[in-house]
């Protein structure tokens, strides 16, 4: 029997409390939990109805708050660990579920295609959904150009959604995880990184089940939303690159579907905001620290100061400031945060508006080249 975990911090309790319904109505399912950040109004409105939930579909319905167990910001890894920890401390359920408790499209099958796979003898379950052509840019420019440049012979750069929340572990896979004190440290956004990384790297199996009708989840405004997130998932893979992985893990990915409209033709974030960013916000040490770029790197990036410039910056020239990123950003330092945000936001404005802007079909096939490309290439 399996433990279904939410972590959650302010959402919509009625989409909350909607999901932990369906998880507790599940066959499959003997306990859910959800794990607040902090004791705000989403936290009230499940301490008020679990009892209830649990007496409408006896499943007992657990909440608590996330422990500090790592030494990063305190965020969503420090919540999912407290799930694993919980999972071994507290209950004797051979498998555990991750769902972010905000998805509007959450169903009963999330859980089953996780169980099915888990029945086949998979150690690891992992969701994927078709995404917006200009959604996913931290999963694409960051998790999986590092993973291809840093390793690239093995099932790293070839897992779908390498940040994904939607999880299943077995008992197995969260003992080892407990156990790994990179993961422990890992409390904040770099955590799917890590458990994604730590599971092929300690040669778990994994299956990547297929989700058609998407994860649905709100616009996000210009990508200065997203800039904590991407420094975190950034940091994560920098502080692995020294370590090696094996090339042998029992990976399959499910078939995929025709995409619906409501997914391709979805704009992931905004624009016109987001064009005016890498103008802003400049000082003399951002310009001393492009010094170890690429002459042409450099001068594109200054070049924004005056007007938005991103042509420059292509699939070959984001390789090549990734691999001095790699080398000598420092996490913490404000001014190599500002610094690696406004290189990623010129870089996903080019993609945006050389590929995406060709459609659908164009732009998917061009980040799994170039993907592939880059696993050809290896820096290091
Ligand atoms: C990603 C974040 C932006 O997957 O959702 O890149």
């Amino acid at each position: 029997m399996s433990l279904v975990v939410f972590p959650f911090k302010t959402e919509d309790p009625d989409v909350v409390l909607t999901n932990l319904r369906i998880a507790a109505s599940h066959a499959a399912v003997s306990k859910v939990l959800a794990i607040g950040f902090e004791e705000e109004s989403t936290f009230a409105a499940i301490q008020e109805s679990r009892r209830d939930i649990a007496r409408h579909t006896s499943t007992p319905v657990d909440l608590i708050l996330q422990d500090r167990i790592g030494d990063l910001r305190p965020g969503k890894g420090d919540g999912m660990n407290t799930g694993l920890r919980y999972l071994l401390s507290e209950t004797d359920s051979d498998r555990i579920h991750f769902y972010d408790a905000d998805i509007t499209s959450f169903g009963p099958e999330w859980i089953t295609q996780a169980e099915i796979a888990a029945d086949r003898g998979y150690d690891a379950v992992r969701h994927f959904f078709p995404r917006s052509s200009t959604d996913a840019m931290i999963t694409w420019m960051i998790t999986r150009t590092g993973f291809a440049l840093l390793w690239p012979s093995t099932e790293l750069p070839r897992i779908e959604q390498p940040l994904g929340g939607e999880l299943l572990f077995t008992r197995s896979v969260a003992e080892a995880l407990v156990a790994d004190d990179r993961v422990q440290a890992q409390s904040n956004w770099g955590i799917d990184t890590l458990y994604t990384f730590a599971t092929v790297q300690s040669g778990f199996s994994v299956y990547e089940t297929y989700v058609e009708q998407g994860k649905a989840h709100a616009l996000y405004g210009g990508l200065t939303d997203l800039k904590t997130m991407l420094v975190e998932c950034f940091a994560a893979i920098q502080a692995l690159r020294g370590e090696t992985v094996g090339e042998s893990v029992n990976h399959e990915v499910e078939a995929t579907a025709p995409v619906p409209p409501s997914i391709t033709e979805k704009v992931g974030y905004d624009i016109e905001a987001t064009l005016r960013m890498p103008g802003q916000r400049w000082n003399d040490r951002q310009v001393e620290l492009l010094d170890s770029f690429p002459e042409a790197v450099r001068t594109g990036v200054l070049e924004n100061r005056h007007s938005a410039t991103f042509a420059f910056m292509d699939e070959e020239a984001w390789a090549d400031t990734y691999s001095v990123l790699l080398e000598s950003f420092e996490p913490g330092d404000d001014d190599w945060e500002e610094l690696l945000f406004k290189l990623w936001v010129i870089r996903v404005l080019n993609y945006t508006t050389t590929r995406a802007l060709r459609g659908y079909e164009h732009s998917q096939r061009y980040l799994r080249a170039t993907i592939s490309d880059y696993t050809e290439r290896a820096v290091l």
